[in-house]
C-alpha cells in the first residue's frame, strides 16, 4: 500500500499552463492521475500536456478565465464530462501586481482580488457541488507566505492570500461531513513569470537568499512532495491547514540577533 497513489484519480488543476501550476500538473501525473488542465488560452496548455502524456497519463484541456462565472461553469461541467469526475482541485490560477500601497488602483485590487481569491472560491463551489454527489474531494489552494506575512508592495495581494488561508478553514468545515478535505498550499518564493522582474534584481536576490533559513529560494519540484501529500490519502485527516512549503522565510525576516 503506497498512501501518496494518484492511480485512477482525476485532478483538475488550474492555471497549468506554466510555472507552479504546470509544475503541479505533472507532479500529479508522476503520482499517477490523469489530469485536467486549464489555462485561458487552449495553445499555451500544449507543453503541459505534451509532459503529462509523455508519464502516461491522460491531460484534458479546458479553457477557463477564473474572473468570468459563466467559465468556471462550463469549465467544471466540461471537466466531469471529458474525464469522468474530478477527485482532486488544484486551485492554482493567480496573478499578482506589485505596488506600494499608495499607488494602487481600484482596478488593480479588482483584478487580484477577483482571480486570487473570488475566483479561488467559485471554482471551489462548483466543483464541490459535484464532489459532494460522490462523498469525496480533495480541494487544495494554492496559497503564499504572504498568508501568514505583510509586505510592502503586496496589499492587494497579500489580503487575498489571507483570504485564501481564512476561506480554507471556513470551507473545510462546511465539506468536510461531505467527505471533501479542503486544505491550503503556501509557497514561498518561486522564480516564475508572475515574479521575473523581481529575479532580474541580483540584490533583491541576495537580499531575499539571506532572509531565507534554507538559503535558497525556490526550485522546481521543491512542492511537488507536499502537493501530492494533499493529494491523496496519506493526508486523509487532515483539512483546513496551511502547509507552508518556503525553505523557513516565514518563521521570521531579520537577521540573527546580536548575542554579546
Ligand atoms: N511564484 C511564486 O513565488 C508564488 C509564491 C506563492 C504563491 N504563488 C501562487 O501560485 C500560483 C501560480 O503562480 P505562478 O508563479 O506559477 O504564476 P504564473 O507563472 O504567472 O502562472 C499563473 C497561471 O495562472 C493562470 N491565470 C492567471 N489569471 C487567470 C485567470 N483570470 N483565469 C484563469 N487562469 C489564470 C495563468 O494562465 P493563462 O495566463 O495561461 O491563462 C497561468 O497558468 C498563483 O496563484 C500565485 O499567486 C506563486
Amino acid at each position: 500500500m503506497n498512501p501518496f497513489d494518484l492511480t485512477g484519480k482525476v485532478a483538475l488543476v488550474t492555471g497549468a499552463s506554466r510555472g507552479l501550476g504546470k509544475g503541479f500538473a505533472i507532479a500529479l501525473a508522476k503520482a499517477g492521475a490523469d489530469v485536467v488542465v486549464t489555462s485561458r488560452t487552449r495553445e499555451s496548455l500544449d507543453e503541459t500536456i505534451a509532459e503529462v502524456e509523455s508519464l502516461g497519463r491522460k491531460a484534458w484541456p479546458v479553457v477557463l478565465d477564473v474572473r468570468e462565472q459563466s467559465s468556471i461553469e462550463t469549465c467544471v461541467a466540461e471537466a466531469w464530462e471529458v474525464s469522468g469526475g474530478v477527485d482532486i482541485l488544484v486551485n492554482n490560477a493567480g496573478c499578482n501586481v506589485r505596488k506600494p500601497a499608495l499607488e494602487v488602483t481600484w482596478e488593480d485590487w479588482n483584478l487580484i482580488l477577483e482571480t486570487n481569491l473570488r475566483g479561488v472560491f467559485f471554482v471551489a463551489q462548483a466543483c464541490a457541488r459535484r464532489m459532494v454527489e460522490r462523498g469525496y474531494g480533495r480541494v487544495i489552494n494554492i496559497g503564499s507566505v504572504t498568508c501568514v506575512n505583510g509586505y510592502a508592495g503586496l496589499a492587494p495581494y497579500g489580503a487575498s492570500r489571507g483570504g485564501t488561508k481564512q476561506l480554507t478553514m471556513s470551507l473545510a468545515d462546511d465539506w468536510g461531513p461531505h467527505g471533501i478535505t479542503v486544505n491550503c498550499l503556501a509557497p514561498g518564493w518561486f522564480k516564475t513569470a508572475q515574479n521575473k522582474v523581481m529575479y532580474e534584481d541580483e540584490g533583491w536576490v541576495d537580499y531575499l537568499t539571506d532572509r531565507i533559513p534554507l538559503k535558497r529560494p525556490g526550485a522546481p519540484g521543491d512542492l511537488d512532495g507536499a502537493l501530492v501529500f494533499l493529494a491523496s490519502d496519506a493526508s486523509a485527516y487532515m483539512t483546513g491547514q496551511t502547509l507552508l512549503i518556503d525553505g523557513g522565510i516565514s518563521v521570521g525576516a531579520v537577521r540573527a540577533v546580536p548575542t554579546k
